[in-house]
């Protein structure tokens, strides 16, 4: 197996790890570990979210995150923007990539964003287009793309359906979403049999969540079908708050040990990784990352 020679990984923790958190994390310690996060070799982090602060309070103070982080020259500067209101904040606080995001089960989108999928889109198309204009980048996440806490298992052609949409409106990748951390490899395949069928590799980005142990051997499946650009958070910090029960993204640490095992190079130093792992953790009063057995209702396991 010829393994690829560089892995680019986007770090999410500061906001998939920490979105979900009831314990508050000063913002003085936010800016302090994405300063951290920045000398580690990372080429992009996620440093925050532009949603509703009454929905996602954990991040409430996005905008004083973005605009006192030392700026590394070297690292793009992501946040998730749901709409037009978020993209003005998203710029007034610095951003170089915007992160739109939905979801390929109607459920899900509706209960995470609170509109139907086909609603969802004329929110998305000005904030695209607004980005593109002030010169950012925009990726595109399609959330559920595998199971749907509420429906069940979701058809490859759903997620084709977002996908295309999505990269019509002009973003210049997709991150495909295991939001709650239940795919097994061979759904793995079968998506990116059908997204590389269409899209370049380049453009596609694996967002794993870890909830039943399986995110490192979708990752090895994801690498043997080129894919070079995961996002991770560091000690596997993370989950959605609306879908209940799923646990945090992959762990940086654990990806980094893959890959570096494998011998594919990232760019990025394991130390400083574990030093900001070890900060965040101790904000967190936490040793180890949190993993939840809970991870659908029954209803909706019961139809996979
Ligand atoms: P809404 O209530 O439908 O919005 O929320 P609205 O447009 O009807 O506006 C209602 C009020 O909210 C208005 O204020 C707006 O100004 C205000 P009012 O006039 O009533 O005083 N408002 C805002 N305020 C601040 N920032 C904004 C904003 N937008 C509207 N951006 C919305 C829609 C999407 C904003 C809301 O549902 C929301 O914030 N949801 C949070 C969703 C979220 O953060 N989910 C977790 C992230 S997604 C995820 O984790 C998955 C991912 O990791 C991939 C994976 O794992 O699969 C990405
Ligand atoms: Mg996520």
């Amino acid at each position: 197996m010829r393994w690829p020679e560089y892995v680019q990984i986007k770090e999410v923790g500061p906001r998939d790890g920490l979105q979900n958190e009831s314990q508050w994390v000063e913002t003085e310690d936010k800016v302090k570990w994405i300063d951290m996060l920045s000398e580690t070799g990372l080429k992009e982090i996620e440093y925050s979210s532009f949603v509703h602060p009454k929905w996602v309070p954990a991040l409430k103070d996005a905008k004083e995150v973005g605009k006192r982080i030392k700026r590394n020259p070297n690292v793009i500067y992501s946040a998730l923007v749901p709409n037009e209101k978020g993209l003005e904040n998203a710029l007034e606080a610095g951003i170089d990539k915007a992160a739109v995001f939905m979801s390929a089960s109607e459920t899900h989108n509706k209960k995470n964003i609170n509109k139907t999928i086909e609603e969802t889109y004329p929110v998305l198309k000005p904030v695209i287009e607004g980005a593109k204009k002030e010169g950012k980048q925009v990726t595109g996440y399609v959330s559920t793309v595998f199971d749907c806490p509420y429906e069940g298992r979701i058809k490859v052609d759903q997620v084709l359906r977002v996908v295309d949409k999505l990269f019509e409106m002009g973003v210049d990748d997709i991150s495909l979403g295991d939001t709650i951390g239940t795919a097994v490899p061979s759904q793995v395949e079968e998506l990116l049999e059908a997204v590389l069928y269409r899209y370049p590799r380049k453009n596609v980005i694996m967002h794993f969540h870890n909830t039943k142990g399986m995110a490192i051997a979708n990752i090895l499946t994801s690498l043997q079908y080129g894919i070079t650009r995961f996002d991770a958070s560091l000690g596997g910090l993370g989950g959605c708050p609306y879908a209940p029960g799923a646990a945090g993204n992959v762990s940086t640490n654990d990806l980094l040990y893959l890959l570096h095992g494998l011998g594919i190079k990232t760019g990025i130093d394991e130390t400083k990784i574990e030093a900001a792992t070890r900060f965040i953790q101790s904000k967190l009063n936490r040793t180890e990352p949190t993993r939840s057995i809970c991870y659908l209702t029954q209803e909706s396991a019961e139809k996979i």
